[in-house]
């Protein structure tokens, strides 16, 4: 392969490089920490529902469940049994803090191996679990495996791979997760059938990702910033090298320890977190993860099995949305990897929002005038309604999905980009627990209302990623400060701190 000088556009520095093989490898191992964080989403609901797991562990919800009656917007459901479920986001959330500093200092790869030895303990006591407190304890431990791979992989994607093709190489994490939720649907629909234990084949299955990221982590490399941080110069600049595929790498590993010299001097990254020229990054990043779980995604793919089945499928409605919202989710997430460094990102937020708002406008509108309590749609209307479903999820998956994990693992300076993506990995445990905990009520109040809802939400952050988003595009992580000083909004706070006197 001919080494390719990058093109940035704009004021940006070009760095020669090129896709190794090694890269492409170290991208596949790092993003199963993606199929690890997919498969626990895809797979919880599903198996919280099976009749075994619950007798064996819920008894006074199953038997509530036999009596229950259920209309079409009020499911039944049980609080407990929700928190049991998304007690892995709190943990996850609290993880994330603990991961950034392990992160910092023993470096990106061994929080990644830390990520997948938590899993694998979390599955054993979950798979094997035979009380309530060793199931409790796996979903705490999960989500501590979880707060580690969400902290690490994106920073170690965004960190490994050339400017020029950054934001592919970054979306492989969202693609896994995808490809996680994608199998884990699959795997439940068949493990239902297999009594007494097939819950426990489900949960037990978790643990594949989780042995390929901890074996393959040993032959992949740690990052050529986090060696150079940690004054391992000539590592660093070996494993450039290597992973760019030419020996003329001095211009960005000049760039790499003028980041790592800066860094240097910030002796608590939480307190320049809160200075304001960490503002632009931390806001945007924040943002982006609220935004990403209010576009209404898991309860729109938690909702879809009920939409197949009002078209009529029966039995075989939640295998088929599975598969269909599934694969329209893993192959939409490749359009965003095609596009993401062509078109950039800014594109493909704005585009979807605009898809994401009016299919979410027309569904509620269908539901509204259509969908009684009870009773069923039309099936010509619930046709259209699965088919807007998976246009809607087609659009989250080029945009909202992988950017909200690209763009904050991009815009830190390194001195703040662990403590800083702590922020974004907690925003979206925080939020998705929220609306795993509310969803199901708000249903049963809001009725078809709930669809305008997000709708609403999809409005405000069309105009936030116009007004306040800049193109990243292209940019070399370690000079990303520059696209502050020239935002309209966002350079007034990178003036009066100590930030200029230690980057000029
Ligand atoms: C989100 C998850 C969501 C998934 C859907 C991820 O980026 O963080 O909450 O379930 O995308 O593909």
């Amino acid at each position: 392969m001919p080494a390719v000088v990058v093109s940035n556009g704009g004021d940006a520095p070009h760095f020669e490089g090129k896709i190794t093989i090694y890269v492409i490898l170290c991208v596949i191992i790092s993003a199963f920490g993606g199929l690890m964080f997919g498969y626990d989403i895809g797979i919880s609901g599903g198996v919280t529902s099976m009749d075994d797991f619950l007798m064996a562990f819920f008894p006074e919800v199953y038997e509530r469940k036999q009596h229950v009656h259920e209309d079409n917007y009020c499911k039944y459901d049980n609080e407990f049994l929700q928190l049991f479920t998304s007690s892995l986001y709190i943990a996850a959330l609290v993880a994330s803090f603990v991961a950034s500093r392990v992160c910092t200092v023993l470096g990106r790869k061994p929080t990644m191996q830390t990520a997948s030895i938590f899993f694998i303990i979390g599955v054993a006591l979950q798979a094997g679990g035979t009380n309530i407190l060793m199931l409790v304890f796996g979903r705490i431990i999960l989500g501590f495996g979880v707060g580690f791979a969400n902290q690490a992989v994106p920073l170690f994607l965004s960190e490994l791979a050339p400017a020029r093709m950054r934001g592919a190489l970054n979306i492989c994490f969202q693609l896994f997760i995808t490809i996680g939720i994608l199998i884990a649907g699959i795997i439940n629909y068949f493990t239902s059938d297999v009594h007494p234990h097939g819950w426990r084949i489900s949960l037990g299955l978790a643990g594949v990702p989780a042995l390929f990221l901890l074996f393959g982590s040993l032959t992949i490399c740690e990052t050529p910033t986090s060696l150079i941080a940690h004054g391992k110069n000539e590592e660093g600049k070996a494993i450039l090298v290597k992973i760019r595929g030419t020996h003329n790498v001095d211009p960005e590993y000049e760039s790499i320890v003028a980041a790592c010299e800066a860094a240097r001097m910030v002796k608590d990254p939480f307190k320049k977190l809160m200075k304001p020229s960490s503002r632009p990054p931390l806001v945007i990043a924040i943002l982006l993860q609220i935004f990403q779980q209010f576009t209404g995604i898991n309860a729109i793919m938690f909702y879809a099995p009920v939409l197949f089945q009002t078209v009529g499928f029966g039995s075989s409605a939640s295998l088929l949305s599975t598969v269909i919202t599934g694969l329209v989710n893993v192959l939409s997430t490749g359009v965003s990897i095609y596009a993401v460094d062509r078109a950039g990102r800014k594109v493909l937020l704005l585009e979807s929002c605009v898809q994401m708002f009016i299919t979410q406008m027309v569904i509620g509108v269908i539901l509204m005038i259509d969908l009684k309590p009870t009773g069923a749609l039309k099936e010509k209307e619930a046709w259209v309604v699965v088919i807007l479903v998976c246009v809607y999820v087609m659009a989250f998956a080029w945009s909202w999905g992988p950017l909200g994990w690209l763009i904050p693992s991009e815009t830190f300076p390194l001195e703040t980009r662990t403590a800083g993506f702590a922020f974004a990995v907690s925003s979206n445990m925080l939020c998705t627990f929220i609306i795993a905990q509310a969803f199901l009520s708000m249903l049963c109040h809001m009725k078809a209302g709930i669809f305008f809802f997000f709708a609403g939400w999809i409005l405000i952050m069309g105009l936030f990623a116009l007004f306040f988003i800049p193109e990243t595009k292209g940019i070399p992580i370690d000079s990303m400060v520059e696209i502050w000083k020239q935002h309209w909004f966002w350079k007034r706070f990178m003036t009066e701190d100590e930030y200029d006197k230690i980057r000029p």
